[in-house]
């Protein structure tokens, strides 16, 4: 394939799974290439490189976050220019003013007092999928527990949490046509969050308690806090953020184990060692690579890898690349649940957007891993799974398997 042929751009491709040629090519020969973008006659830099990755995310002030949104990308310019407050898209040192309010519900305490409930969590989907004896494991098990979770984590009543997974799914930047919704259902999911995001933080503020709902609306020690607007916004991002990404991470995960069985053996034979769940949730984030890319721009000339960029360019970073880079992982295309070190750029290549649920991530899926290889003999597939039409998400839509209890 010659490097005119290459389009990693186009989410039709990403139907059969990461396209690991294109993404060699671009490497070994083109690491900073100059790709067509149907919808921008400027084209965009397609970054494929590990180093390249970490140093632009490491380099806010060269490679701004501050431009139009990839998450939402198909927004009215009102609606746009009110996701350009979203912490996700802002620079320091206003982003870092909302991260230092929001890392208050993220911090280790926190995620660990969640930890008993999301084994809870785990638990039950696990039963409830024994007792179906076969189903679509997406349904069943992957979508459920991100979004109890975040429901938990924000205080949202139980009976809610399909309402949050309404809101995120036509939200989403999906743009498989089964899935996605037009810009104006868009911005209709976006309002009916809004306002009950307002009514969740209006109770909190009245009635405070030990929670992380009541940290994201009252003020720090030095008096700082959320406006109502940046907590609203902030809610949403949350159910985006943390839905559909570790949805795909664990559909992923077991997609991956399906295909490499002596790994799920192994997984089980080392399911009482967290150290084992650890390493093995960190192969699946980079085997996956849930997000695939995230797009920056350059705020003035710039050099990348030998290759000159002017002001003002888009830039992506395609992790799903990254975490397959030879000159930094060995045997990179091969699933190794035991991979270490593994220095994988799934949650970002550090710097200040880094994920900031990466840990809670990590807990559900080292859970949900933990609760299958304990509960289950083993998991197989009846059919072939189908996959997510994007860009952005590499995701599965539908995974038909039978569970086999121990
Ligand atoms: C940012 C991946 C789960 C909340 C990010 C970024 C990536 C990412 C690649 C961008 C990093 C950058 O631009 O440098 C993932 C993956 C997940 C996951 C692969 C699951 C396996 C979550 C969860 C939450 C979350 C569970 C929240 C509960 C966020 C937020 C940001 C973010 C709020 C924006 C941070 C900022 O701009 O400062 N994530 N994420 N993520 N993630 Fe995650």
């Amino acid at each position: 394939m010659s490097l005119d042929q290459i389009d990693v751009y186009d989410p039709g491709r990403y139907v059969q799974g990461l396209p690991h040629d294109e993404f060699r090519i671009l490497r070994a020969q083109a690491p900073v290439f100059h790709h067509r973008d149907p919808e921008r006659e400027a084209g965009f830099w397609a970054v494929t490189r590990h180093a390249d990755v970490v140093h632009i995310s490491r380099s806010p002030d060269q490679f701004s976050s501050n431009r139009e949104t990839c998450l939402l990308p198909e927004l009215t310019p009102e609606a746009l220019a009110e996701q350009q407050l979203m912490m996700v898209n802002q620079d320091p040192p206003e982003h870092t003013r909302l991260r230092s309010l929001v890392n208050r519900g993220f911090t280790p305490r926190m995620i660990g007092r969640l930890t008993e409930k999301i084994r809870t969590s785990c638990e039950k989907i696990v039963d409830r999928a024994i007792e179906a004896g076969e189903g679509d494991f997406v349904k069943i098990c992957a979508a459920e527990l991100p979004l109890v979770v975040i429901a938990e984590l924000i205080g949202v009543p139980h009976e809610d949490r399909h309402r949050l997974f309404n809101w995120s799914n036509r939200m989403l930047a999906s743009d498989d046509p089964e899935l996605s919704a037009d810009a104006a259902d868009q911005q209709a999911a976006a309002m009916e969050a809004y306002a009950y995001a307002n009514e969740l933080g209006a109770a909190r503020r009245g009635c405070p308690a030990d929670d992380i709902l009541t940290k994201l609306v009252t003020a720090d020690e030095n008096g700082h806090e959320l406006s109502e607007m940046e907590f609203d916004l902030f809610f949403i991002l949350l159910m985006v953020a943390g839905n559909e990404t570790t949805r795909n991470a664990i559909s992923g995960g077991m997609q991956a184990l399906l295909d490499h069985p002596e790994q799920w053996e192994k997984l089980r034979a080392g399911r009482s060692d967290p150290a084992v769940l650890t390493r093995a949730a960190d192969e699946i984030v980079r085997w996956v690579s849930p997000v695939m890319g995230f797009r920056r721009t350059t705020t003035t000339d710039v050099v990348l890898g030998g290759q000159p960029i002017a002001a003002g360019e888009k830039v992506v970073m395609y992790y799903s690349s990254a975490n397959y880079d030879e000159s930094v992982f060995a045997d990179p295309y091969r699933f190794d649940i035991g991979r270490d070190p593994n220095p994988h750029v799934g949650f970002g290549g550090g710097g200040p957007h880094f994920c900031l649920g990466k840990h809670l991530a990590m807990r559900e899926i080292e859970l949900m891993l933990e609760t299958l290889v304990t509960r289950l003999d083993r998991v197989e597939p009846i059919a072939p799974a189908r996959r997510l039409r994007s860009n952005f998400i590499n995701g599965v839509k539908e995974m038909p398997v039978r569970f086999v209890p121990e």
